[in-house]
């Protein structure tokens, strides 16, 4: 990693909301009293110049959704030490240097433009590899060893995709990654719907549109619809500062109409073996 500036310009389009959650997740651990430390973050925002405002002001969703990914992984890495963690979609994040496991293996999915400056940006690691393709072309799929375990994230991807293909994707990884697990976030159907007409989320930026959508209580039911899904958690993020902090907002999320109504982060498990 030199010190040289980039400039983020050169994403566009869904490519550039990877620097909304860098510049969400950079600046909440820059805040004192913060929870999350994500030093490498801060550095890789301070290499990028970019017009972050555009994104309006920081929030707490991203770092803590990372944050709840850290606990997924861990858990999963301490079952199955050989196993392999795919990040579909992983744009900017650093979550494999804030593990702190060195000698997992890590495969990185995202668009060209997006590898190429994680290449240009992040320190080069032994056990990482990427493939510059869509996570909708599986052939990322290949490159994995299902006997050792595969633990696959889905950071703020599915939201980009149709509903046919999010679908087709989760049942072909459940198919080929027995005994694996699969994490991904959801928004809620309101929010889906107001990014379709245009979310504007500051007078300089409109956000890409979100076409999937996916309520908590649907989420519940995959096990049912997908042959090889086991199990469907929704997972609470840990808690942030202020409303981040509150219990009885997170009761409130937990109940059965408001929970709807909130973002999501399911955590799908695959049966080990399972007929199709
Ligand atoms: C909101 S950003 C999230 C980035 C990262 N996961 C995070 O949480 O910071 C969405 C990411 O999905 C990537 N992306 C969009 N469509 C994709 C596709 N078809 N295949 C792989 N990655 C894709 C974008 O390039 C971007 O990095």
């Amino acid at each position: 990693m030199t010190d040289d500036k980039i400039d983020g310009a050169a994403l566009d389009g869904v490519a550039a909301t990877c620097l909304w959650t860098l510049r969400n997740r950079a600046e909440e651990s820059m805040h004192p009293g913060s929870a999350f430390h994500d030093p490498l973050a801060e550095r890789l925002y301070g290499r990028i110049d970019y017009d972050y405002e555009r994104f309006g002001k920081p929030n707490q969703t991203h770092p803590l959704r990372a944050l709840a990914l850290d606990v997924a992984i861990r858990a999963y890495l301490d079952l199955h030490p050989a196993a392999t963690v795919v990040a579909l979609g992983e744009g900017l994040q650093t979550t494999y240097w804030r593990l702190g496991r060195p000698g997992v293996d890590w495969l990185s999915v995202d668009l060209p433009p997006v590898i190429d400056l994680r290449r240009r940006l992040l320190p080069r690691e032994p056990r990482m590899a990427a493939v510059p393709a869509s996570a909708l072309d599986r052939t990322w799929m290949d490159a994995l060893d299902p006997a050792r375990g595969v633990f696959i994230s889905a950071e703020g991807l599915f939201m980009y995709f149709e509903r046919d293909q999010v679908m087709s994707l989760i049942a072909e990884c459940a198919a080929r990654f027995p005994g694996g697990r699969l994490f991904f976030d959801s928004i809620p159907t309101w929010f889906r719907n107001r990014t379709m007409k245009g979310y504007r989320m500051s007078a300089r930026y409109t956000a890409p549109p979100m076409p999937f959508s996916l309520p908590v209580s649907e989420a519940a039911r995959l096990p049912a619809q997908i042959p090889g899904v086991a199990t469907a958690e929704d997972l609470q993020p840990p808690p942030g500062r202020k409303a981040w902090r509150s219990r009885t907002l997170r009761k409130i999320a937990a109940l059965p109409g408001p929970r709807d109504l909130r973002p999501s982060i399911t955590l799908l498990s695959f049966a080990a073996h399972h007929g199709r």
